[in-house]
């Protein structure tokens, strides 16, 4: 069961986070994310209650839907998940994480979320014990681990992640059969810490203001720079 030596080699995924772009033109962005040849999606779905910020709900990722292949991660920061899940389910998502710090119930999510034909996620807050990661980690897709508090865009780094993110992913390691899941890293991700990250064992790299301050395009190529140095 236990195979340390040869881990799943995971791709290295770059995954935009929409709250970082202009709104007011929502699919020339999408399309700025097809060109630039990027991963994944990230919407950040946030209600106002679970966290401070408000941004957007179901009829928003079914307007995004037929302009990109690419997968739709909606990363929910709100209340009453389970209430929302299959409105997200219809309108196009691929893959949905839910806080433990919101879920009353969280395996029943969980199920609702594959229910549905959904890769599903597990998100941490900074600080949140990561035994929470381990207890769910044979039932998920990926793990998503914040590095910043959810809520907002452009927020620091909290350097906590490394050392947490180095813990999971060799736990995950260590159990390779029973758990194939990817982790996820999400807030204050720049070209200057992406390398340490990825050291880390993060393999869905979320960034808002890092790829969409300046250029997005050239941002993204940096991006894939470190990541095939890393590869
Ligand atoms: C924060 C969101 C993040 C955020 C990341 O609650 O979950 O996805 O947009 O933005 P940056 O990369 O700017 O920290
Ligand atoms: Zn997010």
């Amino acid at each position: 069961m236990k195979n340390n030596s040869s881990p799943i080699k995971r791709k290295i995924q770059i995954a935009p986070s929409m709250l970082s772009s202009d709104f007011s033109t929502l699919r020339t962005e999408i399309n700025k994310c097809n060109e630039a040849g990027v991963d994944v999606i990230h919407l950040d779905i946030m209600d106002g209650h679970f966290v401070p910020n408000i941004t957007f709900g179901p009829i928003v990722v079914e307007a995004i839907r037929p302009y990109t292949n690419l997968p739709l991660d909606c990363h929910l920061m709100i209340e009453n998940a389970d209430k929302y899940i299959p409105f997200f389910a219809k309108a196009g998502a691929d893959m949905i994480s839910v806080h433990v710090e919101g879920a009353v119930h969280l395996h029943r999510t969980i199920s609702l979320i594959k229910e549905n034909n959904i890769k599903v996620g597990v998100a941490l807050n900074p600080v949140t014990p990561l035994e929470y990661a381990f207890e769910v980690a044979e039932f998920v897709d990926f793990i998503l681990l914040m590095s910043v508090n959810p809520g907002f865009g452009g927020q620091s780094f909290i350097n906590t992640f490394i050392e947490r993110c180095i813990r999971l992913r060799s736990f995950l390691d260590e159990r390779e059969s029973t758990c194939n899941v990817d982790i996820e890293v999400d807030g204050g991700i720049k070209t200057d810490n992406l390398e340490k990250v990825i050291g880390a064992g993060a393999n869905i790299i979320v960034s808002g203001s890092g790829l969409f301050s300046g250029n997005f395009h050239s941002n993204v190529e940096y991006f894939k720079k470190i990541i095939s140095n890393r590869q």
